[in-house]
Formats: structure tokens, sequence, C-alpha cells
């Protein structure tokens, strides 16, 4: 048996001017003192400088989507390999709201998966139901078939992250039942292809108030945090959670 470090992740999603990077010096000494790893996901327009903010503090920093190509005549997209020349780690893929409103198909995500890992960025590979699937009892075989056609391939060797993200949980103040969340994660672990290393993240109105539940919850290894991240004191709260 081997311990997966626990990640907590930030998506600012499309939040946050250059007078947003004070936040990294308040972030700074919680994360340093942190049991868990931290990522903050910036909008692209603010990575290079968050970078150059998080230098020395062990505060990684991610992109929200990249090009499933390296570089060509794609306007307005960026390739993972830019993301990685600007100081990315990491970079989440399959955002239930891409999905929604560009059209991303598992196809996609999984294209998008294998640029991002031969640029060296590790995947934050996101998947979830929706309230209707939800209500149908259909949660499980939907995220299952969402991991099926997202991951890339030959996962089983590659360094990924997922996040389980139940679309009717996100931005609501909504979240999932202590036991859903423990249900759905270990469906997801067995179905991985190296269960035991994937760090498997919940997302979903992670707050101050319920991250210590959802964290303590067995193959709960980190949270994918929108709103909260946003502000420093509530993402620190959220850290010192784990
Ligand atoms: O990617 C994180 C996100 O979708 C969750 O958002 O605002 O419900 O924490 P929020």
């Amino acid at each position: 048996w081997m311990s997966r470090r626990k990640l907590i992740a930030g998506n600012w999603k499309m939040n946050g001017l250059s007078g947003a990077l004070g936040y990294f010096s308040e972030l700074a000494p919680v994360a340093a003192g942190a049991s868990a790893d931290v990522l903050v996901c910036p909008p692209a327009t603010l990575i290079h400088a968050a970078v150059q903010a998080c230098a020395g503090t062990g505060i990684r920093v991610g992109g929200q989507d990249c090009h499933a190509q390296d570089h060509g005549a794609y306007t307005g997209d960026i390739s993972a390999a830019m993301l990685r020349d600007c100081g990315a780690t990491h970079v989440i893929l399959g955002h239930s709201e891409r999905r929604a409103a560009h059209g991303e198909t598992d196809g996609d995500v999984r294209a998008k998966a294998v640029a991002a890992l031969a640029a060296g960025l590790v995947p934050v590979i996101c998947v979830g139901e929706t309230l209707a699937e939800r209500e149908a009892g259909r949660a499980v075989e939907v995220v299952a078939r969402q991991l099926a056609g997202s991951l890339p391939e030959n996962s089983a060797i590659l360094d990924l992250v997922i996040a389980y993200e139940p679309v009717w949980a996100i931005g609501t103040g909504r979240t999932a039942s202590a036991a859903d969340v423990a249900a759905m994660h270990a469906a997801i672990r067995e179905r991985l292809p190296d269960p035991l290393t994937t760090c498997i993240l919940y997302g979903g109105s992670v707050k101050p108030g319920n991250a210590r539940e959802l964290l303590s919850l067995a193959d709960v290894d980190g949270a994918l945090v929108g709103g909260a991240s946003l502000d420093a004191a509530d993402f620190s709260a959220i850290i010192e959670a784990v």
C-alpha cells in the first residue's frame, strides 16, 4: 500500500486580473506549512505572472484547457507546450463547463490529455454526471463511460489526476453527500489503470465548512475548488483542512 499525497487545486475559471496576484503572497505561508500539494489554475493571461509570484513557494500553477495539437493554425487556442513553456505543471481538461459550452467529447479530452503528457504536464481530467443522469440512477455508468473515453490508453504508467465533479454540485452550494462521494470515488478507483497511485479529487461547492468531511473520505485525495479558490483566506482554510 502506498499513500497518495493529497492535492488541493484551485480553478479560477474566467476570473482574475493582474491585481489578483497579491493572492499568492497570502497563500505562500499556508502552502509552505501544508500537508498537501497546492495547485492554482488561473486564467491563461495570468499563468506567467503567477509562476513568477510562486517561485520558491512550492505552489504549482496550471492551465484550464489546452489544444490537442502542439502548434499551428488554431486561432485563439493555447497548446500544452505553451503552458509548459510559461511554467505551468498541470492542466485541467474536460471540465464540465467546456464539455457543455464547447462541445468537448471524451475523445477530445483524451487527445488533449495525450498532448499534455507529451508536453510534460500532468492532466487533471474532469468527469461527472448531470442531475438528470444521477436521478435516473445512471451516475456511475456515465462516469465510467467518461473515464473509459477520456483517459489515454496507456495511462497505467502515466502521471495524471482525476477530478470527480458532479455537474449539479458546481457553483450551486450543493455538494454530493459523503456517502455518494465515497461510493463514486471507489467506483472510479476500481476503473483506473493505476488505482494505487492515481489521485482522485472531488469538486463541486467545496468550501471551508465542508472540506474537512469531504477530504476525510477514504478515496478522496484532495479537492478541485472553484468559487472558494478565488479568496485566499477561504482557499487557505481548505488547504488547512487536509
Ligand atoms: O473546477 C472546480 C469547479 O467546477 C467547482 O466549482 O465553484 O462549485 O467550487 P465550485
